[in-house]
């Protein structure tokens, strides 16, 4: 779906006039029976308020004030579109127009990014995807300072989204790991960063232990994506990277995961990967003057005749051995490999983001991103106020020392598994045994993927971490 300014509008236009319980829509109504109605309606509270179905769709919608800090007004204002949007594809609109008639106009474009995240469909595999195609392709802004920029830029993130949706939503059938490298590269020749893959012969060559290990019972070979994004001049001397948990489906390998609740959805289990590719491709679209750095490791983890076994002793690509003592904890053994590789690049900050720990998701649900770090309170401090701008909250848990305790081994220098309590936090322990550099773990098990509808961030993979990171980023290079 497509966001616009309109070089005029008319009475003709499907209209929703955005504002407060007081603000004067007279300017907007000028017929009185309508405005008789209204009032009517506001005195009763009600919130959306019809004013005409028949040739044009004519609605109020207010939005509260009530005082919110401004994130939650902007998340009330994503939400709010995602209530009318049924009512819109009810009446087969496929344009309407965003009025302001007395909000700010972050609330209102944030009305917008809320109706187009709706409006996101993945329709690839039905035989009848027409039918089933939402009728609303494009909303026009109106609003005073509204910047014709900001509007175009947030096309480009809202795009980003919408491919990190998608890749999360193909199946392993289709998505394997060499299929998620193509995606990449078709990613970045759409937006303009560059991509080299590593095949499984140069993995082998690079001796990346943990990625290969999780890929020995596989079939299909594993890839080692870089994504590089390098403007002019960019602010950073040294470059953030980014690095996504690319396993493209997760059976648990040999400790297998039971099935039907545990494994159904584990295709998610690349959403990292597609939350950094996706943040590339939006900052590569806005030309952000930033210089970004993607790392995606990515395979398959299944069981098979030469899978990995519990007891096994792997030597990572730093040297580190560790002892595997559960195959389903495979995503640390990837992501190791790469915070590792990541360490050539010297780079002022590495955000790690991943579905790494059922531990995280029982801990706080989808409500949040469980973050965690040793990058300094400003860093921390930064992405977090990105959290609430984005609406992609950071619950930070502590990163003590004390944890790695039950990271020791008897036989070698790591093993994959902590203790019973604390799971995402050992988890996020173990990662940063292999960083040398100031490091932020995102972990997205919770909010990666809705089962079901979860207002504007829908049904099946969310995008999560896209629109966080950008935030973070685009606040870096302004
Ligand atoms: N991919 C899972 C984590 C996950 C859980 C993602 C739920 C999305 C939703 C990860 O590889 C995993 O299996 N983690 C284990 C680690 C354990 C064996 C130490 C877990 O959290 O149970
Ligand atoms: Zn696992
Ligand atoms: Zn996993």
């Amino acid at each position: 779906m497509h966001l616009y300014i309109p070089e005029k509008v008319s009475e003709k236009d499907h209209t929703i006039l955005l504002g407060r319980k007081d603000s004067d829509f007279t300017r907007f109504i000028k017929d009185a029976s309508r405005m008789n109605y209204l009032k009517d309606k506001l005195g009763k509270d009600k919130e959306i308020i019809l004013l005409s179905n028949l040739d044009r769709i004519l609605m109020v919608h207010i939005l509260k004030d009530d005082h919110y800090p401004v994130s939650q007004k902007l998340e009330n204002a994503r939400k709010g579109a995602f209530q009318v949007h049924g009512m819109l594809n009810d009446y087969d609109v496929e344009s309407v127009i965003i009025q302001n008639a007395g909000l700010d106009t972050g609330e209102v474009t944030a009305y917008a990014e809320g109706l187009a995240l709706t409006n996101y469909q993945f329709l690839k595999y039905h035989t009848k995807a027409d039918e089933k195609r939402s009728k609303l392709t494009s909303a026009g802004i109106v609003s005073e300072k509204i910047d014709r920029g900001y509007v175009t830029s947030l096309n480009n993130l809202l795009k980003a989204v919408y491919h990190a949706r998608d890749l999360v939503n193909e199946p392993l059938s289709y998505l394997t790991a060499e299929k998620l490298s193509e995606e990449i590269v078709r990613m970045g020749d759409a937006s303009g960063f560059s991509v080299e893959v590593f095949n499984k012969k140069k993995i082998e060559v690079l001796k990346m232990g943990g990625l290969l290990a999780v890929n020995r019972g596989s079939i299909d070979p594993p890839t080692f994506s870089i994504l590089t994004w390098k403007p002019e001049n960019p602010v950073n001397e040294k470059p953030l990277v980014l690095v996504g948990k690319g396993v493209v489906f997760d059976t648990g390998g040999l400790s297998l995961k039971p099935t039907s609740n545990s494994m159904d959805y584990m295709k998610v289990d690349m959403a990292g990967a597609a939350t950094v590719s996706g943040v590339l491709y939006a900052v590569a679209s806005n030309k952000l003057p930033v210089w970004v750095i993607g790392l995606v490791p990515a395979t398959d983890n299944r069981p098979d005749g030469n899978a990995c076994v519990p007891g096994d002793v792997v030597t990572m690509y730093d040297g580190t051995t560790v002892e595997v003592l559960n195959t389903d904890a495979e995503g640390r053994m990837i992501l190791a490999d790469a915070l590792s590789y990541a360490k050539q690049y010297d780079p002022e900050l590495v955000i790690e983001i991943s579905t790494l720990t059922g531990s995280a998701q029982a801990a706080i649900d989808k409500f949040g991103i469980v973050g965690m770090g040793n990058a300094g309170k400003e860093a921390m401090e930064s992405l977090k106020l990105s959290g609430e701008n984005s609406f992609e909250r950071i619950a930070e848990f502590p990163f003590w020392e004390e944890y790695n305790e039950q990271l020791k081994s008897d036989i070698a220098d790591l093993k994959n598994l902590g203790g019973k309590f604390g799971g995402a936090i050992t988890a996020g322990k173990f990662l940063e045994h292999f960083t040398a550099y100031p490091f932020i773990h995102l972990d997205i098990a919770g909010p990666a993927f809705n089962k079901t509808i979860f207002n504007y961030r829908g049904k099946g993979g969310s995008g999560v971490g896209v629109r966080i990171i950008y935030d973070f980023l685009y606040n870096k290079s302004h």
